[in-house]
């Protein structure tokens, strides 16, 4: 069973390549979160908790989803997670929880995918980068599930454990700190479709007289508002300006079969 959490799209693609290929179910855990409901999944086939790494690791809320999640059956669990380029320590993260729940943990592929964080000091990915790491994944995402079919050990990135901690802290203080919504806002371009609000993972959106309120005073900063607001209406400050939004459907025209399943569900 592939459990999957995708703000835009690219662990999406992968989580639904993967259950392709090994003839397996995909959850979407974004309806599962929103919905508080954590009953037990049950699965003869290897768990799969497929995840972007948000900030050197897996998003806190997906581990606590998860953790909070009777997994029954199979007792294997991966983690393949999506990411720009580093993946910080979500294997180990994976590990814990897997290891927290009695399973035997085989592993965790990482596949570099564009990356989405728009909000921070970087520029936007350009777009022969995000081209070719689209052009790459179907690759990647073969070698993994072979693997997974094979119910083999992943071949894992060394994490050694003092950058474990230093990463570990830095991850900690960024969940306290850096997460606020202080910053977001729609703008005059917002025509209240109430996308924002459907694709919040953590519900963090409210409409309020057809305009989103951002009403927690923290989120998970996945940019699945941002990034699928079909008027590019919402703001985080000055961050936004002249920055293209990125969503993978968009540029699944580098695919040769054009994977349109990657665009099933709330216009992602
Ligand atoms: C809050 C946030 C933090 C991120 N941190 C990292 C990171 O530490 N390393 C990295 O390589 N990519 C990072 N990324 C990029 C995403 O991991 C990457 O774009 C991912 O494939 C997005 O998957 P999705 O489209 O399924 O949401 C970050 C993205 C977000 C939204
Ligand atoms: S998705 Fe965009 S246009 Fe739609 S309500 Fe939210 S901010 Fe407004
Ligand atoms: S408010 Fe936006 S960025 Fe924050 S968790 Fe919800 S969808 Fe993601």
């Amino acid at each position: 069973m592939i459990l999957f959490f995708s703000a835009t799209g690219n662990t999406r693609y992968v989580a639904t390549s993967l259950a392709k290929k090994l003839d397996d179910q995909v959850v979407d855990l974004t309806e599962r979160m929103q919905h508080g409901n954590t009953s037990p999944l049950h699965s003869q086939k290897p768990f799969v908790l497929c995840t972007p790494v948000h900030v050197d690791g897996v998003p806190l809320p997906i581990l606590r989803h998860v953790a909070s999640t009777p997994l029954t059956g199979n007792r294997n669990g991966y983690a393949v997670v999506t990411m720009g380029s580093f993946a910080g320590i979500a294997g180990r993260q994976a590990q814990k929880l897997f290891l927290s729940k009695n399973m035997t943990f085989k592993g965790c592929a990482e596949i570099a995918m564009p990356r989405n964080y728009l909000v921070g000091v970087f520029p936007a990915e350009k777009t022969e980068s995000i081209e070719e790491k689209i052009r790459s994944a179907p690759e990647r995402v073969d070698q993994v599930a072979d693997v997974i079919a094979r119910e083999a050990s992943c071949e894992e990135r060394h994490i050694p454990t003092i950058e474990y901690g230093l990463v570990l802290a830095f991850v900690h203080m960024w969940n306290r700190v850096g997460l606020s919504t202080k910053k977001f806002e729609a703008n005059q371009a917002c025509i209240g479709c109430g996308m924002c609000e459907r694709v919040c993972p953590v519900s963090a959106i409210r409409m309020e007289s057809g305009v989103p309120v951002w009403s927690k005073s923290h989120c998970m900063h996945c940019m699945a508002c941002i990034q699928n607001c079909p008027k590019r209406a919402i703001e985080y400050g000055n961050a936004l300006q002249k920055k293209p939004r990125y969503r993978f459907a968009k540029y699944s025209y580098v695919l040769k079969d054009g994977s349109s399943s990657v665009s099933r569900g709330r216009g992602r």
